[in-house]
Protein backbone atom coordinates (compact mmCIF):
# COMPACT_ATOMS: atom_id res chain seq x y z
CA UNK A 1 0.00 0.00 0.00
CA UNK A 2 1.72 3.08 -1.15
CA UNK A 3 0.88 6.60 -2.62
CA UNK A 4 1.71 7.72 -6.08
CA UNK A 5 2.98 10.92 -7.14
CA UNK A 6 3.21 11.83 -10.56
CA UNK A 7 4.83 15.68 -10.77
CA UNK A 8 4.65 17.70 -14.17
CA UNK A 9 4.92 13.86 -16.21
CA UNK A 10 6.29 14.75 -20.33
CA UNK A 11 6.32 12.13 -22.95
CA UNK A 12 6.92 12.21 -26.39
CA UNK A 13 6.79 9.93 -29.05
CA UNK A 14 8.62 11.68 -32.25
CA UNK A 15 6.32 14.59 -33.06
CA UNK A 16 3.27 12.96 -30.96
CA UNK A 17 3.26 14.75 -27.32
CA UNK A 18 1.60 11.77 -25.19
CA UNK A 19 1.65 13.41 -22.18
CA UNK A 20 2.12 17.38 -21.44
CA UNK A 21 3.27 17.70 -17.66
CA UNK A 22 0.40 15.68 -16.15
CA UNK A 23 0.63 15.49 -12.09
CA UNK A 24 -1.46 13.01 -10.12
CA UNK A 25 -1.52 12.47 -6.68
CA UNK A 26 -2.71 8.78 -5.63
CA UNK A 27 -3.64 8.52 -2.41
CA UNK A 28 -2.46 5.65 -0.16
CA UNK A 29 -5.68 2.31 -0.31
CA UNK A 30 -7.36 3.96 -3.08
CA UNK A 31 -9.20 2.75 -6.33
CA UNK A 32 -8.20 5.79 -8.64
CA UNK A 33 -9.35 5.85 -12.60
CA UNK A 34 -7.32 7.67 -15.52
CA UNK A 35 -10.60 7.89 -17.59
CA UNK A 36 -10.50 9.68 -21.01
CA UNK A 37 -11.09 8.78 -24.80
CA UNK A 38 -8.84 6.69 -26.87
CA UNK A 39 -5.36 7.93 -27.50
CA UNK A 40 -5.38 10.38 -24.74
CA UNK A 41 -2.34 9.11 -23.03
CA UNK A 42 -3.92 6.67 -20.66
CA UNK A 43 -2.04 3.53 -20.79
CA UNK A 44 1.00 5.91 -21.59
CA UNK A 45 0.66 6.83 -17.58
CA UNK A 46 -0.03 3.35 -16.48
CA UNK A 47 3.48 2.15 -18.22
CA UNK A 48 5.29 5.18 -16.62
CA UNK A 49 4.21 4.39 -13.49
CA UNK A 50 4.97 0.63 -13.55
CA UNK A 51 8.39 1.50 -14.93
CA UNK A 52 7.88 -0.05 -18.58
CA UNK A 53 8.50 2.97 -20.31
CA UNK A 54 10.63 6.59 -18.69
CA UNK A 55 9.17 9.82 -18.58
CA UNK A 56 11.27 12.57 -20.72
CA UNK A 57 10.87 15.07 -17.74
CA UNK A 58 8.98 14.79 -14.48
CA UNK A 59 9.27 12.40 -11.52
CA UNK A 60 7.02 9.94 -9.74
CA UNK A 61 7.41 8.94 -5.87
CA UNK A 62 5.85 6.00 -4.20
CA UNK A 63 5.87 7.46 -1.11
CA UNK A 64 8.77 9.32 0.00
CA UNK A 65 11.04 7.18 -2.61
CA UNK A 66 11.61 8.63 -5.92
CA UNK A 67 10.97 5.94 -8.76
CA UNK A 68 11.25 7.65 -11.90
CA UNK A 69 13.67 5.77 -13.47
CA UNK A 70 13.78 2.67 -11.13
CA UNK A 71 13.68 -0.87 -13.24
CA UNK A 72 10.24 -2.01 -13.08
CA UNK A 73 10.73 -5.13 -11.21
CA UNK A 74 12.64 -2.65 -8.45
CA UNK A 75 9.57 -0.21 -7.86
CA UNK A 76 6.53 -3.23 -7.07
CA UNK A 77 3.90 -2.22 -8.99
CA UNK A 78 2.45 -4.86 -11.70
CA UNK A 79 0.63 -4.00 -14.40
CA UNK A 80 -2.38 -6.23 -15.72
CA UNK A 81 -2.78 -5.91 -19.59
CA UNK A 82 -5.93 -5.88 -21.08
CA UNK A 83 -5.78 -9.35 -23.24
CA UNK A 84 -4.79 -11.00 -19.71
CA UNK A 85 -1.28 -12.17 -21.37
CA UNK A 86 -1.24 -15.62 -19.26
CA UNK A 87 0.77 -18.38 -20.68
CA UNK A 88 -1.21 -21.00 -22.66
CA UNK A 89 1.02 -23.85 -22.60
CA UNK A 90 1.14 -23.46 -18.42
CA UNK A 91 -1.86 -24.50 -16.05
CA UNK A 92 -3.61 -21.79 -13.83
CA UNK A 93 -1.16 -22.49 -11.11
CA UNK A 94 1.77 -22.07 -12.96
CA UNK A 95 0.74 -18.93 -14.61
CA UNK A 96 -0.05 -17.53 -11.04
CA UNK A 97 3.23 -19.11 -9.41
CA UNK A 98 5.57 -18.03 -12.42
CA UNK A 99 6.53 -14.98 -10.21
CA UNK A 100 7.27 -16.20 -7.31
CA UNK A 101 9.60 -18.99 -8.81
CA UNK A 102 11.81 -16.65 -10.57
CA UNK A 103 12.23 -15.05 -6.99
CA UNK A 104 13.51 -18.41 -6.11
CA UNK A 105 10.96 -18.46 -3.17
CA UNK A 106 10.81 -22.33 -1.11
CA UNK A 107 8.30 -24.24 -2.92
CA UNK A 108 5.78 -24.62 -0.27
CA UNK A 109 5.37 -20.71 0.23
CA UNK A 110 4.75 -20.77 -3.00
CA UNK A 111 1.65 -23.21 -3.26
CA UNK A 112 0.20 -21.26 0.51
CA UNK A 113 0.66 -18.29 -1.95
CA UNK A 114 -1.03 -19.24 -5.04
CA UNK A 115 -3.64 -21.05 -2.93
CA UNK A 116 -4.14 -17.71 -0.97
CA UNK A 117 -4.32 -15.70 -4.40
CA UNK A 118 -6.82 -17.96 -5.82
CA UNK A 119 -8.97 -17.80 -2.79
CA UNK A 120 -9.16 -14.25 -3.57
CA UNK A 121 -10.37 -13.83 -6.83
CA UNK A 122 -12.84 -17.36 -6.38
CA UNK A 123 -11.18 -19.55 -8.50
CA UNK A 124 -9.77 -22.78 -5.92
CA UNK A 125 -10.17 -25.65 -7.38
CA UNK A 126 -9.11 -24.26 -10.93
CA UNK A 127 -5.08 -24.92 -10.31
CA UNK A 128 -4.92 -27.32 -13.24
CA UNK A 129 -6.76 -26.18 -16.08
CA UNK A 130 -4.90 -24.22 -18.61
CA UNK A 131 -6.02 -21.07 -19.97
CA UNK A 132 -7.69 -22.33 -22.90
CA UNK A 133 -10.35 -24.26 -20.71
CA UNK A 134 -11.52 -20.68 -18.97
CA UNK A 135 -14.19 -18.24 -19.34
CA UNK A 136 -12.95 -14.99 -20.01
CA UNK A 137 -14.37 -13.80 -16.68
CA UNK A 138 -11.87 -16.47 -15.22
CA UNK A 139 -9.15 -15.51 -17.36
CA UNK A 140 -9.10 -12.30 -16.32
CA UNK A 141 -9.38 -13.33 -12.93
CA UNK A 142 -5.83 -15.84 -13.23
CA UNK A 143 -4.58 -12.52 -14.43
CA UNK A 144 -5.38 -10.04 -11.02
CA UNK A 145 -4.28 -13.46 -8.99
CA UNK A 146 -0.78 -13.61 -10.99
CA UNK A 147 -0.14 -10.29 -10.45
CA UNK A 148 -1.23 -9.59 -6.70
CA UNK A 149 0.81 -13.46 -5.78
CA UNK A 150 3.59 -10.91 -5.67
CA UNK A 151 1.86 -8.59 -3.27
CA UNK A 152 2.77 -5.44 -5.28
CA UNK A 153 2.71 -2.09 -3.24
CA UNK A 154 0.32 -1.09 -6.40
CA UNK A 155 -1.62 -2.96 -8.26
CA UNK A 156 -2.12 -1.21 -12.59
CA UNK A 157 -5.81 -2.40 -14.16
CA UNK A 158 -5.66 -1.28 -18.27
CA UNK A 159 -8.99 -1.88 -18.94
CA UNK A 160 -9.29 -4.73 -17.75
CA UNK A 161 -13.08 -5.84 -18.49
CA UNK A 162 -13.09 -4.28 -22.23
CA UNK A 163 -13.16 -8.33 -23.47
CA UNK A 164 -15.55 -9.43 -21.17
CA UNK A 165 -19.66 -9.65 -22.29
CA UNK A 166 -21.79 -6.91 -20.71
CA UNK A 167 -22.98 -8.85 -17.81
CA UNK A 168 -19.36 -10.27 -16.81
CA UNK A 169 -18.12 -6.71 -16.64
CA UNK A 170 -20.47 -5.61 -14.27
CA UNK A 171 -19.59 -8.57 -11.98
CA UNK A 172 -15.43 -8.63 -12.64
CA UNK A 173 -15.89 -4.37 -11.72
CA UNK A 174 -17.50 -5.47 -8.61
CA UNK A 175 -14.68 -8.19 -7.75
CA UNK A 176 -12.19 -5.93 -8.54
CA UNK A 177 -13.87 -3.78 -5.40
CA UNK A 178 -14.25 -6.54 -3.57
CA UNK A 179 -10.46 -7.75 -3.67
CA UNK A 180 -8.96 -3.80 -3.33
CA UNK A 181 -11.03 -3.19 0.00
CA UNK A 182 -10.00 -6.70 1.24
CA UNK A 183 -6.55 -5.50 0.60
CA UNK A 184 -6.60 -2.31 0.97
CA UNK A 185 -4.19 -2.18 -1.72
CA UNK A 186 -3.66 1.35 -3.99
CA UNK A 187 -5.37 0.60 -7.43
CA UNK A 188 -4.73 2.71 -10.39
CA UNK A 189 -7.25 1.69 -13.11
CA UNK A 190 -7.66 2.95 -16.68
CA UNK A 191 -11.21 3.04 -18.48
CA UNK A 192 -12.32 5.05 -21.52
CA UNK A 193 -16.44 3.78 -19.70
CA UNK A 194 -17.53 7.00 -17.49
CA UNK A 195 -20.15 4.75 -16.12
CA UNK A 196 -17.27 2.08 -15.71
CA UNK A 197 -15.17 4.77 -13.74
CA UNK A 198 -18.03 6.00 -11.63
CA UNK A 199 -19.23 2.92 -10.56
CA UNK A 200 -15.91 1.36 -9.50
CA UNK A 201 -13.47 4.57 -8.21
CA UNK A 202 -13.01 6.27 -5.12
CA UNK A 203 -11.34 9.52 -7.25
CA UNK A 204 -11.21 9.58 -10.93
CA UNK A 205 -8.53 12.11 -13.09
CA UNK A 206 -10.38 13.00 -16.37
CA UNK A 207 -7.75 13.23 -18.92
CA UNK A 208 -8.35 15.05 -22.61
CA UNK A 209 -5.16 14.34 -25.23
CA UNK A 210 -1.85 14.12 -23.11
CA UNK A 211 -3.57 16.19 -20.31
CA UNK A 212 -5.78 15.93 -17.04
CA UNK A 213 -8.74 18.22 -17.12
CA UNK A 214 -10.00 17.23 -13.95
CA UNK A 215 -9.91 15.08 -10.74
CA UNK A 216 -12.31 14.71 -8.22
CA UNK A 217 -14.98 11.76 -6.71
CA UNK A 218 -17.08 10.83 -9.36
CA UNK A 219 -19.72 12.65 -7.52
CA UNK A 220 -17.53 15.91 -7.92
CA UNK A 221 -16.98 15.25 -11.58
CA UNK A 222 -20.73 14.27 -12.16
CA UNK A 223 -22.27 16.99 -10.44
CA UNK A 224 -19.63 19.75 -10.84
CA UNK A 225 -17.24 19.67 -14.20
CA UNK A 226 -15.20 22.35 -14.37
CA UNK A 227 -14.84 22.01 -18.80
CA UNK A 228 -17.05 21.50 -21.07
CA UNK A 229 -14.85 18.40 -22.01
CA UNK A 230 -15.72 16.83 -18.63
CA UNK A 231 -19.33 17.59 -18.62
CA UNK A 232 -19.89 16.35 -22.14
CA UNK A 233 -17.76 13.11 -21.79
CA UNK A 234 -19.45 12.27 -18.06
CA UNK A 235 -22.55 10.89 -19.81
CA UNK A 236 -25.46 11.67 -22.07
CA UNK A 237 -25.94 15.36 -21.34
CA UNK A 238 -27.19 18.61 -22.91
CA UNK A 239 -24.64 20.94 -23.54
CA UNK A 240 -26.07 24.38 -25.37
CA UNK A 241 -23.87 26.77 -27.08
CA UNK A 242 -24.91 30.14 -25.47
CA UNK A 243 -23.63 33.67 -24.65
CA UNK A 244 -23.14 35.97 -21.71
CA UNK A 245 -24.98 39.09 -22.33
CA UNK A 246 -25.45 40.64 -19.13
CA UNK A 247 -23.20 40.43 -15.85
CA UNK A 248 -24.18 41.55 -12.15
CA UNK A 249 -21.48 40.51 -9.71
CA UNK A 250 -21.44 36.24 -10.04
CA UNK A 251 -24.65 36.56 -11.85
CA UNK A 252 -25.21 36.54 -15.85
CA UNK A 253 -27.94 36.37 -18.43
CA UNK A 254 -27.38 34.59 -21.34
CA UNK A 255 -29.02 33.86 -24.66
CA UNK A 256 -29.30 31.18 -26.78
CA UNK A 257 -31.89 30.80 -29.85
CA UNK A 258 -34.43 33.33 -29.04
CA UNK A 259 -34.14 32.40 -25.42
CA UNK A 260 -32.95 34.82 -22.40
CA UNK A 261 -32.24 32.96 -18.99
CA UNK A 262 -31.25 34.95 -16.36
CA UNK A 263 -29.83 34.50 -12.45
CA UNK A 264 -27.14 32.07 -13.44
CA UNK A 265 -23.95 32.15 -12.05
CA UNK A 266 -21.17 32.66 -14.06
CA UNK A 267 -17.21 33.69 -13.39
CA UNK A 268 -15.02 33.40 -15.86
CA UNK A 269 -14.24 35.95 -18.27
CA UNK A 270 -15.51 34.44 -21.66
CA UNK A 271 -18.46 35.11 -23.07
CA UNK A 272 -18.87 32.29 -25.00
CA UNK A 273 -20.30 29.41 -23.08
CA UNK A 274 -22.25 26.79 -22.48
CA UNK A 275 -24.53 25.78 -20.93
CA UNK A 276 -24.53 22.43 -19.09
CA UNK A 277 -27.96 20.37 -18.03
CA UNK A 278 -27.58 17.04 -16.77
CA UNK A 279 -31.52 15.39 -18.68
CA UNK A 280 -32.38 13.94 -15.00
CA UNK A 281 -32.56 17.80 -13.51
CA UNK A 282 -35.22 18.96 -16.48
CA UNK A 283 -38.73 19.02 -14.38
CA UNK A 284 -41.87 18.99 -17.15
CA UNK A 285 -43.69 21.27 -13.92
CA UNK A 286 -42.90 24.49 -12.71
CA UNK A 287 -41.00 24.21 -9.51
CA UNK A 288 -39.37 27.17 -7.35
CA UNK A 289 -36.50 28.91 -8.85
CA UNK A 290 -36.82 27.51 -12.23
CA UNK A 291 -36.52 28.80 -15.86
CA UNK A 292 -38.98 27.68 -18.45
CA UNK A 293 -38.20 26.74 -22.23
CA UNK A 294 -40.82 26.75 -24.65
CA UNK A 295 -40.32 24.23 -27.36
CA UNK A 296 -42.21 21.17 -29.30
CA UNK A 297 -41.72 17.07 -28.79
CA UNK A 298 -39.25 15.93 -31.06
CA UNK A 299 -39.40 12.44 -29.60
CA UNK A 300 -40.47 10.41 -26.97
CA UNK A 301 -38.48 7.33 -25.65
CA UNK A 302 -39.62 4.72 -22.81
CA UNK A 303 -36.81 2.75 -21.37
CA UNK A 304 -38.88 1.44 -18.55
CA UNK A 305 -38.38 2.85 -15.44
CA UNK A 306 -37.27 6.00 -16.69
CA UNK A 307 -38.71 7.91 -19.68
CA UNK A 308 -37.14 10.26 -22.36
CA UNK A 309 -38.45 13.05 -23.77
CA UNK A 310 -36.35 14.94 -26.42
CA UNK A 311 -37.55 18.85 -27.20
CA UNK A 312 -36.89 20.98 -29.58
CA UNK A 313 -36.19 24.49 -28.81
CA UNK A 314 -35.19 26.41 -32.32
CA UNK A 315 -32.48 24.13 -33.74
CA UNK A 316 -31.39 22.92 -30.67
CA UNK A 317 -32.71 19.85 -28.93
CA UNK A 318 -32.48 19.07 -25.51
CA UNK A 319 -33.07 15.60 -23.22
CA UNK A 320 -35.07 15.41 -20.74
CA UNK A 321 -35.04 12.38 -18.69
CA UNK A 322 -38.25 11.77 -16.32
CA UNK A 323 -39.20 8.61 -13.90
CA UNK A 324 -42.62 9.88 -13.65
CA UNK A 325 -44.59 8.25 -16.30
CA UNK A 326 -47.78 10.38 -15.84
CA UNK A 327 -46.10 13.30 -16.31
CA UNK A 328 -44.01 12.50 -19.76
CA UNK A 329 -46.51 9.08 -20.52
CA UNK A 330 -48.92 11.07 -22.85
CA UNK A 331 -46.47 13.13 -24.94
CA UNK A 332 -46.56 13.02 -28.85
CA UNK A 333 -43.98 14.43 -31.24
CA UNK A 334 -45.13 17.98 -32.68
CA UNK A 335 -46.91 18.67 -29.24
CA UNK A 336 -45.53 22.26 -27.47
CA UNK A 337 -43.83 20.75 -24.39
CA UNK A 338 -42.13 23.16 -21.74
CA UNK A 339 -39.37 21.92 -20.15
CA UNK A 340 -38.07 23.54 -16.59
CA UNK A 341 -34.49 24.06 -15.41
CA UNK A 342 -33.63 25.21 -11.38
CA UNK A 343 -30.88 27.85 -12.54
CA UNK A 344 -29.08 25.71 -9.79
CA UNK A 345 -29.19 23.10 -12.16
CA UNK A 346 -27.56 24.99 -15.30
CA UNK A 347 -23.87 24.55 -14.92
CA UNK A 348 -21.98 27.53 -17.01
CA UNK A 349 -18.57 26.79 -18.80
CA UNK A 350 -16.52 28.68 -21.04
CA UNK A 351 -17.18 27.30 -24.43
CA UNK A 352 -13.99 25.43 -25.21
CA UNK A 353 -12.14 23.78 -28.16
CA UNK A 354 -12.96 20.45 -28.52
N1 LIG B 1 5.11 3.38 -28.64
C1 LIG B 1 4.51 4.43 -29.19
N2 LIG B 1 5.01 5.01 -30.30
C2 LIG B 1 4.42 6.10 -30.85
N3 LIG B 1 3.30 6.67 -30.37
C3 LIG B 1 2.74 6.15 -29.28
C4 LIG B 1 3.31 4.99 -28.64
N4 LIG B 1 2.53 4.69 -27.57
C5 LIG B 1 1.54 5.60 -27.56
N5 LIG B 1 1.65 6.48 -28.58
C6 LIG B 1 0.77 7.64 -28.85
O1 LIG B 1 0.59 8.35 -27.65
C7 LIG B 1 -0.75 8.78 -27.48
C8 LIG B 1 -1.32 8.19 -26.22
O2 LIG B 1 -1.44 6.79 -26.33
P1 LIG B 1 -2.01 5.84 -25.19
O3 LIG B 1 -1.81 4.44 -25.62
O4 LIG B 1 -1.44 6.26 -23.89
O5 LIG B 1 -3.57 6.22 -25.24
P2 LIG B 1 -4.79 5.57 -24.42
O6 LIG B 1 -5.42 6.71 -23.68
O7 LIG B 1 -4.32 4.41 -23.64
O8 LIG B 1 -5.77 5.13 -25.59
P3 LIG B 1 -6.71 3.82 -25.74
O9 LIG B 1 -7.96 4.14 -24.96
O10 LIG B 1 -6.97 3.76 -27.20
O11 LIG B 1 -5.96 2.64 -25.21
C9 LIG B 1 -1.48 8.33 -28.75
O12 LIG B 1 -1.51 9.41 -29.63
C10 LIG B 1 -0.61 7.21 -29.28
O13 LIG B 1 -0.72 7.11 -30.66
MG1 LIG C 1 -4.72 2.35 -23.75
Amino acid sequence: MVEVKLENIVKTFGETVALKGISIHIEHGELFTLLGPSGCGKSTTLRIIAGLDYPDSGTIHFGDEEVTYLPSHQRGAVLVFQNYALWPHMTVFDNIAYGLKIKKIPKDEIRRKVEWALELVRLKGFEDRYPTQLSGGQQQRVAIARALVVEPKVLLLDEPLSNLDAKLRLEMRSEIRRIQRELGITVIYVTHDQEEAMAISDRIAVMNVGTVEQVGTPKEIYETPRTEFVASFMGKTNVIPAKVVEREGDKVTVEFESFRLDGLTYTGEKDDVVLVIRPERIRLKPEENTVSLEGTVDLVEYYGFFVEVIGLFGDTRMIARTISDREAGNLKPTQPVTFYINRDDIIVLPKQQL
